[in-house]
């Protein structure tokens, strides 16, 4: 099987984008599994350091791995916004696929240094066991939380320049990097936020390496295919599988409210987030 290096250069040269969902439960995991397997599609499974408490650190290598072996299936499982050093080690140590280190909200300077220092460790630890481990960072703001929000929060304005990302990407050797270019963690009540895909394109020219779109719940299907025509490889989406979970076991128990066969009541919702998924992957793979 193709490393997840491999999987995302293969996206990014025919011009499509890997989706990264995240879970904090099984059902998420078996709907995002249910709909990529369906479309014969790699996917990378994100935890953020919450969900990650959640679920469990081991315990989600575990299971992403299983699906792996068992199925001989590209599922990837990332270390989505950890936020220091001790946190992104961690998850190296423990097996996971890929990290994003979250300083966005420190000076450039700070970003830099702790992103620098992620990737020295992850360097390490593949040349002393011959794993691949891709490192990610963020610059701008794309804002924090996938809740439901009023409005597009203040700040969601200012966009990554070129020259940043230029010098973020060389000083500290990221694998990927995920740029400001107007989306932002949420569901937004009162708007779309929308993508600036020429500063997308102008970003990817600069830097080469692949770019990861963040906060990508609720935005509008031609920003996705517009951003991943310009170069975009991964696209996250949370908000709306944490949406669609919630609808799902609402509407399940107010219909059958004396179940109490926790299968029954949740496989509605294991239904619900494999349609989102499944619209989701063909957006971004030009699948009718
Ligand atoms: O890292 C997670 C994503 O960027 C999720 O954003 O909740 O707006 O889909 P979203
Ligand atoms: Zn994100």
């Amino acid at each position: 099987m193709k490393t997840l290096r491999e999987y995302i250069k293969d996206a990014s040269e025919r011009g499509v984008a890997i989706g990264h969902f995240n879970i904090s439960n099984l059902e998420a995991l078996h709907g995002i599994y249910n709909a990529a397997k369906k479309l014969n599609l790699p996917v990378i499974i994100g935890l953020s350091e919450g969900e990650e408490k959640f679920v469990g650190r081991e315990e989600a290598v575990a299971l992403i791995r299983a699906i792996r072996e068992k199925d001989n299936y590209p599922i990837f499982l990332n270390a989505d916004h950890h936020t220091s050093f001790d946190s992104v080690k961690g998850a190296i140590d423990a097996g996971f696929d890929a990290v994003i280190i979250d300083q966005a909200k420190f000076s450039f300077e700070e970003n830099i240094k702790v992103t620098k220092q992620c990737v020295e460790y992850a360097h390490e630890v593949m040349k002393n066991t011959g794993r691949d481990i891709l490192v990610e960072s963020e610059i701008g703001y794309i804002g924090t939380g996938s809740d439901i929000k009023d409005n597009i929060p203040e700040g969601a304005g200012v966009l990554t320049t070129v020259q940043d990302a230029k010098r973020f990407v060389d000083e500290t050797g990221i694998d990927m990097l995920a740029p400001s270019v107007g989306s932002i963690h949420g569901l937004i009540k009162s708007g779309k936020p929308h993508i600036d895909t020429l500063l997308v394109k102008k970003i990817k020219e600069t830097v080469g390496i692949p770019l990861v779109l963040h906060g990508g719940s609720g935005l509008r299907d031609e920003d996705f295919t517009n951003a991943i025509a310009s170069g975009i490889s991964i696209v996250h989406i949370n908000s709306e599988i944490r949406f669609a979970f919630k609808e799902a076991v609402k509407k399940s128990i107010q219909e059958n409210p004396d179940e109490i066969v926790p299968s029954k009541i949740l496989n509605p919702a294991i239904f619900a987030i494999e349609q989102i998924v499944e619209s989701r992957l063909k957006l971004f793979n030009g699948i009718k």
